[in-house]
């Protein structure tokens, strides 16, 4: 009968352990730390030891190295149990001449396969070779070690059998995240199209009420009326933006030259146009040019330079500057302006959907603006960030996972 030897410190691992093990013909026993291993060892005849690696006292590795330094134990396998959470993990088996590894947690019949596989080779493999140590350095640090050729290429697969798996695993994974994301994503972009049409209605009677019956209501009636059609306005352009911020992630990602000079140009004529009263200073770089997606280019300066515009609001002499500079051979582009600013300790908030700096009385909108240019800039594989403080003005830095010189001279 072929007897097993598990050393494991939790009782309910080596019960888990044992109840496979036994269930599937072995004759098993276990000690709870190294110490007491070695001394059943000493004691009896055993074909495989499976060891827990982190355990008080005595780790797997050393209790490992023991058996393969006594001449009575020297052939008999031995199995770790690991997380393999760490690259050193295979590197220090082999060195203290582990046979293989099992990954926890593990599943019954991959347990099973490997000790089968472990006792096969070894009856397979001719004993007494000679062991030569090879030094090895990985991760900046020297192994010596001397398990012979079979043995580490059967640690070796076993790794990297389990890596597979692993991978599967993530792989498969990540499919069913990206699929609930996509729900997600329709989910929210047919609720806000579906709010469309109801807040329509109320805004439509609203108005026609404050129109058609105007002189049937008292003053406090107009009042309440008033704050309604506000309020719907309010709500409508909320949900623009939320389908605005849903529709973004939507859609191929084409990439192409894009003259972003001329669009920001085209952008400040647009909000200049909307109220002519304002005196502000442009400064954009007309010729500046970027690889990126036209379509959501636009979108995200729409957004950066509508933000400049409002926040220079109360600016007598605003400026509104638009360029890039390059910084270790990448291209960053930035939207600065003089206006109100923010505390920079607050910075990480604004890129995050609602999230407001100031109040809707100092300067109104629905937070959703610079979530959508974030989720933009990532989608072409680039980064946003910004530098502000409060009352001198704010500058948004972006990239936008260009290579470089492509589309960047004018
Ligand atoms: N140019 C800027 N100057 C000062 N604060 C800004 C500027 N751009 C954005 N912010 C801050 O970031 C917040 C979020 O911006 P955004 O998502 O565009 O929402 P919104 O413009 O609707 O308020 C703003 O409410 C404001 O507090
Ligand atoms: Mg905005």
């Amino acid at each position: 009968m072929t007897r097993i030897l598990v050393v494991e410190d939790s009782p309910t691992q080596a019960q888990e352990i044992c109840l496979v093990l036994t269930a599937a013909g072995f004759e098993v026993e276990v000690a709870g730390d190294g110490e007491a291993g070695l001394q059943r060892l000493a004691e009896r005849r055993f074909d495989l030891v499976v060891s827990d690696i982190l355990m008080p006292g005595m780790s797997g590795y050393d209790l490992c190295r023991r058996i393969k330094a006594t001449r009575a134990t020297k052939d008999l396998p031995v199995i770790l149990l690991t997380t393999l959470n760490d690259a050193l993990d295979i590197i220090q088996g082999l060195e203290s001449g582990a046979d293989n590894f099992i990954t926890k947690p593990y599943q019954a019949n991959h347990l099973l396969e490997r000790v089968q596989t472990i006792l096969t080779h070894r009856a397979l493999r001719s004993e007494g070779k000679l062991r030569v140590g090879v030094e090895i350095i990985f991760l900046g640090r020297k192994f010596t070690i001397t398990s012979d050729k079979e043995q580490i290429l059967d640690l070796l697969l076993a790794t990297f059998e389990d890596m597979v798996r692993t991978n599967r695993e993530l792989q498969s994974s990540q499919r069913a995240l990206a699929a609930a994301n996509n729900e997600l994503e329709t989910f929210s972009y047919s609720v806000s199209h579906d709010l469309r049409a109801p807040l329509r209605a109320i805004g439509g009677f609203s108005a026609a009420l404050l129109e058609e019956q105007a002189e049937r209501l008292d003053q406090r009636g107009r009042d309440y009326l008033d704050r309604i059609c506000a309020a719907t306005q309010r709500m409508g352009q909320l949900i623009d933006d939320l389908l605005e911020l849903a529709r973004v992630a939507r859609g191929d990602l084409v990439r192409t030259t894009v003259r972003l000079g001329a669009m920001a140009s085209a952008c400040a004529a647009e909000l200049v146009g909307r109220d002519a009263s304002r005196q502000v200073e442009w400064n954009i770089a007309t010729e500046l040019r970027a690889d990126g997606d036209p379509r959501l280019l636009k979108i995200v300066l729409e957004n950066l330079l509508s933000n400049a515009w409002k926040f220079t609001r109360h600016r007598e002499r605003a400026r509104i500057e638009v360029g890039a500079i390059r910084r270790d051979g990448e291209r960053v582009y930035y939207v600065r302006d003089n206006g109100a600013g923010f505390d920079m300790s607050l910075a990480d908030r604004i890129f995050a959907p609602f999230q407001r700096l100031h109040t809707s009385q100092e300067f109104e909108g629905t937070g959703v603006g610079l979530a959508t240019v974030q989720r933009i800039v990532h989608r072409h594989g680039g980064d946003i960030w910004a530098e502000a403080s409060v009352g001198d003005g704010a500058t948004f830095w972006f990239t936008l996972g260009e290579q470089e010189n492509v589309g960047w001279e004018a």
